[in-house]
């Protein structure tokens, strides 16, 4: 029996376009030896879709117009039976349409429409399992405010910050201004939809303030302003399951060059093809046993609190004076998918890649398992007689 394909999903209009490359390269040299036939899907930076047994070799990334001109342009689409395949579109005389049923799509998007619930929603409209969050926890996942506020109500702790659009910063400048220098010292300006460190600023008066806010906007219509933890410890780990079912792995305290861990600290590294792995990181966390704890317990209620599924990165603020930790910020897909924190629990890539997917098959079959549809046609005869307002022929 032939196995069953995954489209493995990647690139997109997003900052982070080559990270996610480098993620998806390593999920298809994973899944190699699976039990399943992992076939790639490359979203360009002007959004077309391609596949291709070209696009599964790194090397070929150096010239992206050569990639695109070589590979197949390809879409979603469904067999009159319903199922959904993956179909190329004829680009010349000889070639040929070819049509690929879809056991289950793995995203391995970051930022943007690939990670904040878009790509998920076109899944969803074709019926097809899709490893990590739905829609919900994706686009919350993406909203900094929102996340935090929902894990405020829950009683988890954030830093105290105020949030605004560009239009308020336009009206109400002032007020803002005076508000941010509530927030104490010094502060940190962020877009609220972005990653990767771009437009994030710590600020230390109005004038600097001002001036961030100013280059943040360039990135997202809104922005948040927190208060600017220092000594700073920053503490991740790594979630997997669903919200009702998951563990937590180890720790790792991730460790910037400079006073942000910037995205050239991140990705631009002399080491940067082997993606998030290369960043200099301590794992197991070097942190006492008993705040690892309590952080990695708080991840496990960000997870369901956010309604996250599958995987996702848990990143926490630490106060390196007092150890009061904060919940930062919950990424969806992350970096190679955090394949390293999982390492330390005895579970490989290959696995990790697995279990979403089981994941994944599991909590469709699950959904689809509910009424979904009626059989009565409400557009029958009769239905359609007693509307008002509506023209019918006789
Ligand atoms: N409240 C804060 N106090 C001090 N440093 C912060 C604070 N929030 C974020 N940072 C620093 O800025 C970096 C980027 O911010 P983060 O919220 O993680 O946004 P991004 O989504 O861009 O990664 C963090 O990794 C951390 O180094
Ligand atoms: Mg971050």
């Amino acid at each position: 029996m032939s196995k069953p394909n995954v489209i493995v999903a990647f690139g997109g209009v997003s900052p982070e376009h080559e990270v996610s490359v480098l993620t998806a390269m390593q999920v298809l040299a994973a899944l190699e030896d699976s039990s399943y036939r992992a076939i790639p899907l490359y979203i360009s930076k002007s959004g077309q879709w391609y596949t291709g047994e070209i696009l599964r070799d790194l090397k070929n990334y150096k010239d992206l117009n050569k990639l695109t001109a070589t590979a197949s342009p390809c879409v979603f689409t469904r067999l009159s039976d319903g199922r959904p395949v993956l179909k190329t579109l004829v680009s010349g005389i000889f070639s040929r349409s070819e049509e690929v049923p879809i056991y289950a799509v793995l995203p391995a998007f970051h930022g943007s429409a690939g990670e904040n619930g878009s790509f998920q929603g076109i899944c969803e409209v074709y019926n097809i399992p899709y490893t990590g969050s739905g829609v919900m926890g994706s686009a919350i996942g993406m909203n900094k405010v929102i996340a935090k506020q929902l894990c405020k109500s829950a009683g988890i702790p954030v830093v105290n910050g105020i949030s605004f659009s560009e239009n308020r910063w336009v009206d109400e400048r002032d007020q803002i201004l005076g508000q941010i220098k509530e927030l104490g010292e010094s502060a940190i300006v962020k877009p609220v939809s972005l990653g990767s460190s771009i437009g994030v600023e710590i600020v230390k008066n109005t004038e600097e303030a001002e001036t961030a806010i100013e280059t943040a906007f360039r990135y997202d219509s809104h922005l948040m302003v927190e208060q600017a933890i220092t000594p700073l410890v920053e503490i991740n780990c790594s979630v997997l399951g669903t919200p009702e079912k998951n563990r937590v792995s180890v720790c790792e305290r991730p460790m910037g060059r400079e006073e942000l861990l910037s995205f050239a600290d991140k990705y631009q590294q002399d080491e940067g093809a082997k993606g998030m792995a290369s960043a200099d990181r301590v794992i197991p966390a070097d942190i006492a046993p008993e705040l690892a704890e309590s952080i990695q317990d708080t991840a496990k209620k960000v997870f369901s609190t956010i309604q996250a599924s599958g995987l996702a990165r848990l990143d926490f603020l630490v106060d390196g004076e007092t150890n009061q930790f904060y919940f930062n910020e919950i990424n969806t897909i992350p970096g190679s998918f955090s394949f390293y924190l999982w390492k330390e629990s005895n579970i490989s890539f290959n696995n990790l890649m697995e279990e979403l997917l089981s994941i994944a098959v599991d909590q469709h079959q699950k959904k689809n398992g509910r009424v979904q549809s009626y059989e009565t046609n409400l557009l029958s005869q009769k239905a359609v007689k007693g509307m008002k307002g509506l023209k019918t022929s006789k």
